[in-house]
């Protein structure tokens, strides 16, 4: 008999960090990881693929249900995400399946069939799963739930840094007013919007580190495993 591992459930507004804090979690705990985000926005990227006539909530939801995503881990130990043969890992993360994915995330019966799914990958335990609402509709009874958060101009500021080494003008400003339009977007919608579950441990990560942040999930794991 294997003992069963934890679902650790991770929530928080973009640019928490919660996909690197979550994916380096999963490595060092030996669990696995998935991004519930990838899962929409590889529904997004198809039907970008597929033109405007895919664009009905029916086509949306019927691209969710069949969505031949599947997850594995590179040599240098980063999860990949693929569409039947294709990597999408890169196309993924491309800005109008950002814009597109934050749109068909609000469709109902796209939620039902990536929630299904969602919750098939965590049935066995032994999971890190990260999101808006895997705390809270997901796994409402994951062994473990984190909320990650830090404060608008801290993740104003780690975006602004990282749109700058790459060589893009935008302003603080710009970047700040971007980062609050999103939580809005996030935290007010009707359909599952994002906040910490009652039974949640909320995590500030205002001048933490990424390595900071894990090593204190990796305790929160390891006092759970800790027969008591
Ligand atoms: O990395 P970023 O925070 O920009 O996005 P993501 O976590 O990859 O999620 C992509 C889109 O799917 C966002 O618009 C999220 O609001 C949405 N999403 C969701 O509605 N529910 C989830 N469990 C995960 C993502």
């Amino acid at each position: 008999m294997t003992t069963r591992q934890p679902v650790v459930a991770i929530d928080g507004p973009a640019g928490s960090g919660k996909s690197t804090v979550a994916q380096l979690l999963a490595r060092r705990a030996g669990l696995q990881f998935i991004s519930s985000g990838a899962m929409y926005r590889a529904v997004a990227l198809t039907a970008l693929r597929e033109g405007t006539a895919a664009m009905s909530p029916e086509r949306l939801a019927a691209i969710a249900a069949a969505l031949p995503i599947r997850f594995t881990t590179d040599a240098a130990g980063t999860v990949r995400t693929w569409l039947g043969d294709e990597d999408v890992t890169d196309a993924l993360r491309r800005t109008d399946v950002t814009e597109v994915a934050a749109v068909i995330a609000k469709i109902p019966a796209v939620r039902a069939h990536l929630v299904a799914r969602q919750r098939a990958y965590g049935a066995e335990g032994g999971i890190v799963m990260e999101g808006r609402d895997i705390q809270t509709v997901v796994f409402p009874d994951a062994e473990i739930k984190v909320f990650l958060d830090a404060s608008a101009e801290e993740r104003a500021t780690r975006r602004w840094k990282e749109l700058r080494a790459a060589g893009s003008p935008e302003s603080y400003a710009t970047v700040l007013a971007d980062v609050r339009a999103r939580d809005r977007s996030d935290r007010e919608r009707a359909v599952a919007p994002l906040h910490a579950a009652p039974d949640a441990i909320t995590l500030n990560t205002d001048g933490l580190s990424i390595d900071a942040v894990v090593a204190k999930l990796q305790e929160i794991v390891e006092a759970w495993r800790t027969p008591r």
